[in-house]
């Protein structure tokens, strides 16, 4: 079996090793999962136990500086604040930035900008992942192409692999032991209208990290084998749907999917469940606003945010209902 130094060390051995840059400064998008990730078969790699898919959120990621230092250790700096070398942050960066010492041999200085709530289920892991490997890639200017990337990040965290294309993004699981063939494509059918809207809960650090949540829910949940199934129908029915323009359908895909993948949880042991009261409040408006006949549907990842998903014309109707609500047109063009 191939550990995560082993397949860096193969997929840079090809590249030409030149003179890196002082200094880089990158931009990645996060990505909200409409089918979702949720279990490894491989935990060292983070191999998937079943391919899933995503959103970009265009504009809403992370801002990322990585520069050369002279030093003994790597400085990550989030949102302007230096990070004690033990703070869980700074342990996942470093730790993943150590897997490169071997091709590398210098140290750095991450200075990275997220304008997301960090850990409250908006996936800013997946933005951070992603912008560290294009940093590092442009520093080095190894010149990866964008499947590479997608491996490399996602050896930092699952999601992370999806956030290189804007639009809908398919994981493909893959089949090999090393992970070559796990990594995320684009599913290129735009939907110029579709938006998302985030409705704020809590900015709370999540009490189970999803890396955490998923081991458990694989290892105890009586109910995880029916989970690869169930992602697999939907995976099909959210294709045809977005071919189709079909929004209900692609709705009840999406809301359906998530509910399935917290099912999942709430039956692990210890169980764990993200859900706030506000949270399910927010279930109940949604499902109130469709026997109106307004067209809105939830997801929900490792955290108690939900984000809808709707289209343009409905979007006064649904901010009456939600006042706060932060509206992201997800195919706009600027
Ligand atoms: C619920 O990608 O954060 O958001 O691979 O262990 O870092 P690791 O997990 P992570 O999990 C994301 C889980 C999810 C669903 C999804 O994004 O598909």
């Amino acid at each position: 079996m191939k550990n995560k130094c082993d397949v860096i060390k193969d997929l840079l051995q090809s590249k030409q090793i030149s003179f890196p840059k002082e200094e880089v400064l990158v931009f990645a998008p996060s990505n909200i999962a409409l089918v979702k990730y949720w279990g490894k078969r491989d935990t060292e790699l983070n191999l998937p136990q079943t391919s899933s898919l995503s959103v970009t959120i265009p504009k809403k990621g992370a801002n990322t500086r990585l520069k050369l230092i002279d030093a003994e250790q790597d400085h990550i700096i989030l949102n302007g604040e230096a990070l004690d070398a033990k703070h869980p942050f700074a342990i996942k960066a470093a730790d993943y930035l150590t897997l490169f010492r071997p091709i590398t041999k210098r140290f750095y200085q991450v200075n990275s900008d997220s304008n997301i709530p960090i850990a409250a289920g908006l996936a800013s892991s997946a933005s951070g992942f992603a912008a560290l490997v294009m940093a590092l890639n442009e520093l080095h200017q190894w010149q990866l192409g964008l499947e590479e990337q997608s491996i490399l990040a996602r050896m930092g965290s699952g999601s992370a692999c999806r956030s290189f294309w804007p639009g809908f993004v398919e994981w493909h699981k893959g089949q090999n032991d090393d992970g070559m063939d796990s990594h995320g494509e684009p599913f290129n059918v735009p939907w110029p209208d579709l938006c998302l809207g985030v409705s704020l809960v809590s900015e709370q650090i999540k009490p189970v990290s999803s890396r955490d949540g998923m081991n458990r829910t694989t290892q105890t949940s009586p109910f995880y084998p029916a989970w690869p199934n169930k992602v697999e129908q939907d995976l099909e029915n959210i294709k045809q749907a977005i071919y189709d323009k079909n929004f209900h359908r692609f709705g009840q895909v999406v809301e359906s999917n998530a509910l399935a993948m917290h099912a999942t949880m709430m039956s692990a042991w210890p169980p764990i469940l993200y859900w706030l009261p506000e949270t399910v409040e927010h279930m109940h408006r949604v499902w109130q606003l469709r026997q109106q006949g307004i067209g809105i549907y939830f997801t929900q990842d490792a955290g108690p945010n939900l984000k809808f998903l709707f289209m343009k014309q409905q979007i006064g109707d649904i901010q009456k209902q939600f006042p706060m609500l932060e509206v992201v047109a997800l195919f706009s063009k600027q």
